[in-house]
């Protein structure tokens, strides 16, 4: 009998952990040359989510790209969080998804059945997301890897960037944080069978509600939560909007077991990058340790991190719990003080 192969294992860091940080991109990125065209709407300068292509006055194109390694060690369900994963940042514009096409890279070694299963998941959620799977690249490497790259629309008069908040928005958030250390915990063979579930059914479910939601309401910036952490996308906003943000660690959506594993010292290298870039442009905390490393977590298909008109976001949170997966208000958007980011 054949053990069972466990994707997880075939990969050092899963997920957005497995992104490169930060501070290393923008250094590179800098050097590439400079494109200039008026109806490019959100290109690199901003570090947005997305790129957005004006094609007429109510239409625009959403590109975005996204793929990473095994996240769980079922091929379908690592297929789905890839997928939600990937057309996320479709739905942080404010758009909705159109086309997507399949990024694979897989052993040649390796059961094609479980290649299956992977394309599987992804299509199913696409198919979810209510667009079409239109083709694909698969190339040969030691380390599996998947992902789509995502085609959307938007009208331009309703495009979401991930600056552009306003003193006095309210910060809404609509997934649990702590994936990064959760799934730590699960390579570590430490997490219960409840708390792996809650896990994946947060990283599988689409941001798609969510967003239709909120398009009901004034949102000024918006950007899902991903590699970079909650600290690390909300200084984007900070900085991209010239405010300061101020996060209240006491009313964040928390996933079960992830304060016990992060106190245990169950983080990912992921975290402690995505504080030192932050530290490094200035930060304010009084939270415990603890609830900054679940700050500074890299999430692997994190929810959307918006900013709210304040008249609008105990409507927006009474709609919003009708969704499976907890949101709530985090914090709030002030004049920007001496700190971009302030952790309470
Ligand atoms: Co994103
Ligand atoms: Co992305």
């Amino acid at each position: 009998m054949t053990e069972k192969i466990r994707l997880t294992k075939l990969a050092p860091n899963c997920g957005c952990a497995a992104k490169v940080g930060p501070g290393t991109l923008a250094g590179v990125l800098s050097r590439l040359p400079k494109f200039e065209d008026p109806n490019l709407l959100v290109g690199t300068e901003t570090s947005d989510d997305a790129a957005v292509y004006r094609i007429s006055d109510d239409l625009a194109l959403i590109q975005t790209l996204d793929f990473f390694t095994p996240v769980a060690d079922d091929p379908y369900t690592f297929g789905q969080v890839a997928a939600a994963n990937a057309l996320s940042d479709v739905y942080a514009m404010g758009g909705e998804p159109k086309t997507a096409l399949n990024i694979v890279a897989f052993p040649n070694c390796m059961d094609t059945e479980i290649l299956g299963e992977i394309l599987r998941g992804g299509a199913d959620k696409v198919l979810e997301a209510g667009a079409v799977l239109a083709g694909g690249h698969t190339i040969q490497d030691d380390t599996p890897k998947y992902g789509l790259s995502v085609t959307g629309f938007v009208n331009p008069k309703n495009l979401w960037k991930n600056y552009g908040a306003l003193t006095g928005d309210v910060l809404i958030l609509t997934k649990p944080l702590g994936a990064g250390i959760m799934n730590t915990a699960i390579k570590a063979e430490m997490a219960s069978e409840e708390e792996t579930a809650e896990v994946l059914r947060s990283m599988t479910c689409l941001n798609k509600y969510a967003c239709e939601i909120m398009k009901q309401y004034r949102v000024h910036a918006c950007t899902d939560v991903t590699g970079f952490g909650l600290g690390g996308h909300s200084l984007e906003m900070a900085q991209g909007s010239n405010k300061t943000l101020v996060i209240h660690t006491d009313q964040l959506p928390v996933m079960n077991g992830v304060r016990e594993y992060a106190s245990m010292g169950l983080i990912p290298a992921g975290a402690y990058r995505n504080r030192a870039h932050v530290e490094s442009t200035g930060y304010l905390s009084t939270a415990e340790l603890c609830m900054e490393d679940i700050v500074f977590d890299p999430q692997t298909s994190g929810g959307l991190l918006l900013a709210v008109h304040p008249e609008d976001a105990s409507k927006a949170m009474e709609a919003l719990s009708s969704l499976p997966l907890p949101c709530a208000i985090i914090g709030e958007v002030i004049d920007r003080g001496e700190h971009a980011l302030v952790i309470r």
